[in-house]
């Protein structure tokens, strides 16, 4: 499998429309999890729409204007990290993430968000990421907090999703922010503090 060690098992890598079986299955064991933060999950209901969910990344991607990565845990898909805008001339993107339950509570997103963050910064020049979560999604804000990110704020009744309009929290890193890797094992490696 083509793609970035995150630990000794999981791996971040393409994930392409000729996945969409795949990504369908995918969203299926997570879909009671993610339903209520991610409003694409209700579009993913069968290979169609999956289908085009990926095939609208392959198109942002092509244009360098959006980004999807799978995670793969033994070759089994269990996460997903997307940027859903990549803007090099304004050097702004926004990540999102998410993991099936069962890969919780192993730092596996931190760590794969941490590797996309990186060569974000050093590789492409863009100068500022952005986090939206939702003020009741206690998980994504952990994980914004340890990426190092700063809360700037909230965005109120944001999008429609699901009858109601949720309120957002903006986090972002700024690239003179960041401090390099979030993984201590990592940071130890490059002498960080
Ligand atoms: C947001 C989401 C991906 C966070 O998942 P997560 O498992 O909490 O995040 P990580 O993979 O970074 O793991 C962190 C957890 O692993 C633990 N951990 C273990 N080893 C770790 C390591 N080496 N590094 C960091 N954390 C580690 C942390 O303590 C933390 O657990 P805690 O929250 O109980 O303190 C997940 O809750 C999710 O998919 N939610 C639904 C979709 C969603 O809300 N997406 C975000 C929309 S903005």
């Amino acid at each position: 499998m083509l793609g970035y060690a995150v630990t000794d098992t999981v791996f971040l890598g393409p994930l392409e429309p000729w996945q969409a079986d795949e990504f369908l299955a995918h969203t299926e064991r997570g879909r009671d999890f993610l339903g209520p933060w991610l409003p694409w999950v209700d579009n993913v209901v069968d290979e169609a729409g999956a289908l085009a969910f990926l095939r609208r990344y392959a198109d942002l991607h092509q244009r360098d204007a959006g980004h999807i990565f799978g995670l793969r845990d033994d070759g089994h898909l269990v996460g997903g990290l997307v940027f859903r805008t990549f803007d090099v001339a304004a050097g702004t993107a926004e990540l999102g993430v998410w993991l099936e339950p069962a890969a919780t509570g192993r730092g596996l997103i931190t760590r794969a968000a941490d590797v996309l963050i990186e060569w974000a910064f050093r590789t492409r020049g863009i100068q500022r990421i952005e986090w939206l979560a939702a003020t009741t999604n206690q998980a994504s804000i952990r994980v914004a907090e340890r990426l190092g990110m700063t809360r700037e704020g909230v965005m109120r009744s944001a999008f429609p999703h699901r009858g109601e309009r949720p309120d957002l929290e903006v986090w972002a890193l700024l690239a003179e922010e960041h401090r390099g890797p979030v993984d201590p094992v990592a940071r130890e490696e490059r002498g960080d503090q």
